[in-house]
């Protein structure tokens, strides 16, 4: 024996073993499964780019810590939210290898407004709007390799009994990673199949066993090929008889697996059964094969979530006619500034609320009409109303939202249903409220002042969350009408006095309205109307001076159980309704501020709110109310803080 070819032998096996270990470590895995950009571009580039950029730096410095593998930034202006995530078993080094790549790919989305990359080893995603909970989305897959090198029939048993340990395990698990293998017995040697499961951290764990579920379902009709994955908006799936992760990554998913861990009575019943499971898969994979194919066409549109890659539906002018049977009386929901609403039933038995716009029909109005539908079918937030689409053809421009059983607001302060909201009820529709506007004003990727807040546009959903309604429309106005106009931009009550005498438009004027609001939900009061006592006082004078006097628990709903609330809540929100109706627009709160305080708990560390505009208390102007509006009074903005009878 020669020991130089012994040594060389040993040398060489080394060698093999750092090669097949090191090709296992150290690899960013960059291979590119799904990958997609929104249709719709930003709207200002050089701060979309920017801000994009810091996002990306916040998300590397997130990663390059031994123990992240997943992060989220967004930044304050400029809108994007971005997401990125590696599989658990990347290093640190690769999974920022992995992430670079990510970025170059998707740049090349130039200033789409959204866009994802998913690959083997990690995935990045950015939108206009927050994603972070989405789980299962239309476009989820299966990404399948070489299915033509196909695996036992014993092979696909195993696989599919992994991965449904994996989709119960996973979900329970910290941190929402689960990898793990088991061995396939097969007469002519043995084979491993490994896999891992992965969710977005951010979604809770029901969601990431719905979206695992999905999941699975997707991964095995990779079977019997050797390869299989999974890419939803939420989570990835994905198994293969080649190692893909090291040995010591490996998870102890069985703690997870609880009572009924299924793999061992499958098991069982696999070895008792085994024949005939056999003959079984092998008629169900042609029958799954025939399905497959057949289905091909049809597949779902590739979506995984960017919501934005979806545009606003066009729907028929004939299906709407009929949905609403003709815009008929009985159908009507209400008539709102811009025009009639509707409840329609569509064909697909799904009920939604057409409006009916009563704006110019010029070829101008139309195309303004179609951009900004483009534009406000893009805003997605849970207390925004979804426009789902609009009618172009046809004698009248019609948009199509989601229905509302729960109607308006005014109903529940004012109108039939009056008291039946309680005091939690009313403090989560004005955050909701809050939260709605911050969007529109701040997050969403083009500012959109409302110009109509009020409590009839502000719709509740079935569990009374609110959902603010007929945002962008009052962009589609001519100038000369967008204000002093109380049909169309601004309601009077509501208006902000700068915008209501000087047509200055900001979001300070939204802020005013959404002051006015909170009053009304907190007092059960109308804006414009005043007290039925002699002092006859409008609801802003009102609140003013009990605030003042610190008697504001006077103006609270008499409805409202007073075990429901407290005197330092109370004080609180009215606080923060005075501050946003301040005559001077500069110090009213932004709304994100807004958010902040009213999340706050205990006194406001602010300066307490100043007077509003027209409480004036040396000319009161209510005398003569009929013809108070422009001769009564020198005084332009005492005038006009309050609406005259109507
Ligand atoms: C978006 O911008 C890219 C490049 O800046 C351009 O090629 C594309 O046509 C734009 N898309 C739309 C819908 O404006
Ligand atoms: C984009 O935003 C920046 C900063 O707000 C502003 O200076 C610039 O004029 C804007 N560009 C366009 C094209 O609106
Ligand atoms: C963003 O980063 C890219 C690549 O590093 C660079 O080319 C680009 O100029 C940056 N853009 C801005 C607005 O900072
Ligand atoms: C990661 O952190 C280390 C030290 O903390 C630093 O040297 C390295 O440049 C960082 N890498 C990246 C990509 O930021
Ligand atoms: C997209 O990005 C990759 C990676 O940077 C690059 O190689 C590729 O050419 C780009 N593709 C397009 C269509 O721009
Ligand atoms: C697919 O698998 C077959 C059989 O193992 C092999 O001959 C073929 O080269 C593979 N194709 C690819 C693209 O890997
Ligand atoms: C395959 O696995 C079975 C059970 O784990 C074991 O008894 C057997 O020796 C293995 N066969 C080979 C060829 O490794
Ligand atoms: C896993 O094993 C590799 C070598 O195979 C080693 O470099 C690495 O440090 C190990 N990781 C852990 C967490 O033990
Ligand atoms: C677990 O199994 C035991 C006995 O098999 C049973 O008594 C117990 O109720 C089960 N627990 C759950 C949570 O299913």
């Amino acid at each position: 024996m020669n020991p130089n070819r012994k040594t060389h032998g040993v040398l060489s096996m080394m060698l093999i073993w750092w090669w097949l270990t090191a090709v296992v470590v150290a690899d960013p895995q960059i291979n590119l499964l799904n990958s997609g950009c929104s249709q719709y571009n930003v709207s200002n580039e050089s701060t979309f780019y920017a801000s994009l950029n810091a996002t990306f730096s916040d998300l590397t410095a997130q990663l390059n810590n031994t123990n992240t593998r997943f992060a989220t930034a967004q930044q304050v202006t400029g809108s994007a939210y971005a997401m990125v995530q590696c599989r658990n078993y990347l290093s640190t080094a690769d999974c920022l290898a992995c992430f670079t790549a990510a970025i170059a790919q998707i740049r090349n989305c130039s200033a789409a407004n959204g866009a994802r990359v998913i690959y083997d080893g990690c995935f990045l995603r950015y939108e206009s709007s927050s994603f972070y909970d989405q789980t299962t989305q239309p476009g989820n897959k299966g990404v399948c390799e070489n299915q033509t090198a196909s695996q036992t029939p014993a092979f696909s048993t195993v696989v599919k009994e992994l991965l449904a340990d994996l989709q119960v395990a996973t979900p329970r698990i910290n941190g929402f990673f689960g990898a793990s293998k088991k061995e396939v017995v097969g007469d002519d040697g043995n084979t491993t199949v490994y896999a891992v499961a992965q969710c977005a951290e951010t979604v809770s764990e029901n969601g990431c066993q719905d979206c695992l579920t999905v999941a699975s379902t997707n991964a095995e009709l990779c079977l019997p090929g050797r390869v299989g994955r999974a890419i939803d908006a939420g989570c990835f799936l994905r198994y293969s008889d080649t190692p893909f992760f090291a040995d010591n990554q490996t998870t102890d998913i069985s703690p997870f697996l609880g009572n009924g861990s299924s793999s061992k009575k499958k098991t069982i019943i696999g070895g008792v059964v085994g024949g005939v499971v056999g003959a079984i898969l092998i008629i169900a994979f042609f029958v799954w094969f025939t399905i497959l194919r057949r289905r091909k066409p049809v597949i779902r549109g590739d979506i995984l979530g960017a919501t934005e890659l979806r545009g606003p539906v066009n729907y028929k002018y004939k299906d709407l006619k009929s949905a609403t049977k003709n815009f008929s009386e009985e159908n009507k929901l209400g008539e709102g500034g811009f025009g009639d609403v509707y409840k329609g039933t569509l064909k697909n038995g799904k009920i939604v609320a057409v409006k009916k716009l009563a704006i110019g029909q010029s070829s101008r109005a139309k195309a303004d009409f179609e951009s900004e539908v483009k534009l406000i079918s893009n805003v997605h937030h849970r207390n925004m109303i979804r426009l789902l689409g609009c009618c172009t053809k046809g004698p009248e421009l019609l948009l199509v939202y989601e229905y509302m059983a729960n109607s308006s607001l005014d109903k529940f302060l004012f109108g039939e249903r009056r008291g039946s909201l309680n005091w939690k009820q009313r403090y989560d529709i004005i955050f909701g409220t809050a939260r709605g506007l911050a969007y529109l004003h701040e997050e969403f990727h083009v500012c959109i002042i409302h110009r109509d807040i009020k409590t009839g546009n502000i719709l509740l959903d079935d569990d009374f969350q609110a959902k603010i309604a007929d945002f962008g429309l009052a962009r589609l106005l001519p100038e000369d009408q967008s204000h002093l106009s109380t049909r169309f931009a601004g309601t009077l009550g509501y208006t902000a006095p700068e915008y209501a005498i000087h047509g200055q438009l900001s979001v300070k004027v939204d802020i005013y309205s959404f002051g006015v609001v909170v009053l009304e939900i907190i007092c059960g009061r109308k804006s414009n109307e005043v007290t039925n006592d002699p002092d006859g006082e409008y609801l802003l004078e009102r609140a003013w001076k009990l605030y003042e006097n610190d008697k504001h628990e006077e103006l609270v709903d008499e409805t409202l159980d007073p075990n429901e609330y407290t005197a330092e809540e109370v004080k609180r929100i009215i606080e923060i309704a005075l501050l946003c109706v301040q005559s001077s627009p500069g110090v009213r709160p932004s709304m994100s501020e807004v958010v902040v305080l009213l999340k706050s708990k205990g006194p406001l560390e602010r300066q307490p709110p100043s007077k509003p505009a027209y409480v004036d208390s040396e000319k009161k102007v209510r005398g003569d109310r009929s013809t108070s509006t422009a001769s009564s009074t020198s005084n332009a903005t005492a005038s006009i803080s309050q609406p005259t009878g109507r």
